[in-house]
């Protein structure tokens, strides 16, 4: 059996949808495999008057549809409490330490904590300064704060919600969340650069054109407008996801794989990012939001629920990102995220140079592809190279050809859930899958300028269908360079 991390989960917004829908069906895996077993309890707070009981049949809600051994569910959720809770209120503190107390001696928990944020980003100065003033910190075991996206909406908010943050907790005990760095085949990107050679070595502007990388989302913003109106796809997901992806795709080779080292190479990296200036913001990146599709079966955004008829809130990013360092300097990395578009997909895009020397006279030149090496990252997960060969027979004539692998349905079943894997590394006291304040505030910065410039003029929106692949303007930004989107469904 592995060794088991004891630890108490204090869950502020335990009665929330991200408690219920993603934190404990993680938690239940990990009792499942035993990383936590007998010496954990969980405290889900909120507002509402809930009994420990009707808690634990909400958890056991949260986990029909993963587990069918009632006894185990029972089990595990007899492990958690509730406690009425309004995080303003220093009294509820008071109550708070006290049961935290009693289940730290009940469960052996060696006054280890994890303080997570499932609460508006509001709410988080206010309840890292109450676990100071009212002591919940302890003496003897680890304190543990996790938050969630987003930190902040600019640099100026997210530098105070650090600072309001950091009176009460050190940088090494802050696990900011960001759940594409717990998927599995975005951890996978160092290794893949950095334990084979033959990737390894022609990672870099000799050898690379540029780069693709797309979120594509086919759902609408649904009945998440009253937040998403207010934050935007380059709030919501350049800032954060795309840049975490960049990061991993681009940060040079650390000494060691630790978390100091990765972090270090971040934000060297987040160093070198080329800023733009106000004025070259159109010419680099590019908005747009999904009106109804061609049926018009589907609402635009603006007719969505909480959300302002005439928005001007983008649903769309397309951006081309350059770094000023020695490796990619002169690459462009073209990044788009979006709603409603023909299909859910994460995806990497490398395209390589085409400057070799046709030596093959009999060959047409202009049929000579580039090699592209994709990254399939969700729903499938799996690799493609597109190469350049002969086509079968005696005509000695050129063929392209794709190398494909993709994990089975089989071993799909058994990746882990990204906030599972993130949860393990709580648990271990490793940073390296989360993000540092060094990185938020370089990529704030960058983001900042596009907003800024964003907000001061207004666009014809709404500017693509729903069901198409974005605007036409994000088509225009490769053609600029000669250059188109690899990835078109
Ligand atoms: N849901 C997701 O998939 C998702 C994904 C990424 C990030 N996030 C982030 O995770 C956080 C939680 O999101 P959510 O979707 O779970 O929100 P939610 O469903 O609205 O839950 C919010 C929770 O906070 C509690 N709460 C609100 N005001 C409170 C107060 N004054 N004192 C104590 N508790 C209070 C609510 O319960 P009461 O009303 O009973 O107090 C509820 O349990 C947010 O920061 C969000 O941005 C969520």
């Amino acid at each position: 059996m592995k060794q088991e991390n004891p630890a108490l989960f204090i869950i502020f917004g335990g009665s929330g949808d991200l408690a219920h829908r993603k934190l404990y069906p993680a938690l239940f895996n990990l009792y499942r495999n035993n990383y936590i077993n007998k010496k954990f309890a969980v405290i889900g707070t909120a507002r509402r008057d809930w009994s420990d009981d009707f808690f634990r049949d909400t958890v056991k809600e949260s986990l029909k549809k993963f587990c069918e051994d009632e006894k185990m569910v029972q089990e595990f959720s007899s492990h958690f409490y509730y406690q009425s809770h309004d995080v303003n209120d220093s009294q509820h503190y008071i109550t708070l330490k006290k049961l935290a107390q009693s289940l730290n001696d009940k469960y052996e928990l060696e006054e280890n904590r994890v303080y997570y944020m499932a609460i508006a980003p509001s709410l988080f100065g206010t309840v890292a300064g109450h676990i100071k003033s009212e002591n919940l910190i302890t003496d003897n075991g680890f304190n543990r704060l996790v938050i969630e996206k987003p930190f902040g909406h600019d640099f100026k908010s997210a530098k105070k919600l650090n600072d309001e943050i950091s009176q009460t907790f050190d940088e090494e005990q802050i696990y900011r969340i960001d759940h594409y760095l717990g998927k599995e085949m975005v951890q996978n990107i160092p290794v893949l650069r950095f334990n084979n050679p033959v990737f390894n070595t022609i990672w870099n502007k000799d050898y690379i054109s540029n780069v693709q990388i797309t979120l594509a989302e086919s759902l609408g913003v649904e009945e998440r407008g009253g937040y998403y109106d207010g934050a935007g796809a380059l709030r919501d997901m350049v800032q954060n996801h795309v840049m975490q992806i960049l990061a991993q795709l681009t940060m040079e080779k650390p000494e060691e794989f630790t978390s100091q080292k990765v972090h270090q190479s971040k934000k060297e990296l987040f160093a070198s990012l080329k800023m733009l200036s106000s004025d070259e913001v159109d010419k680099n990146f590019v908005r747009g939001q999904y009106g109804v599709n061609l049926n018009q079966t589907q609402i635009s955004y603006r007719e969505g629920p909480n959300i302002n008829p005439e928005s001007q809130t983008e649903t769309y990013v397309a951006g081309k990102i350059m770094f000023d360092n020695d490796t990619f300097r002169g690459v462009p990395f073209y990044v788009r995220t979006g709603k409603r578009l023909p299909e859910k997909s994460t995806r990497i895009d490398i395209v390589f140079k085409k400057d070799i020397k046709n030596i093959f006279t009999s060959l047409n030149e202009s049929e000579i592809k580039e090699n592209i090496f994709s990254i399939i990252i969700e729903p499938d997960q799996g690799y493609e190279l597109l190469m350049n060969g002969t086509k079968v027979g005696m005509d000695f004539a050129t063929d392209t050809f794709s190398m494909n692998f993709k994990r089975s349905a089989k071993e799909l079943d058994k990746v882990p859930e990204a906030y599972e894997r993130l949860m393990v590394n709580i648990l271990d006291g490793d940073h390296t899958n989360f993000t540092h304040w060094d990185e938020l505030s370089s990529t704030w910065k960058y983001i900042d300028v596009i907003r800024q410039k964003w907000d001061e003029e207004k666009e014809d929106f709404p500017n693509y269908r729903s069901g198409t692949f974005g605007p036409k303007k994000a088509d225009d930004l490769l053609a600029r360079d000669g250059n188109q989107w690899v990835f078109r469904g």
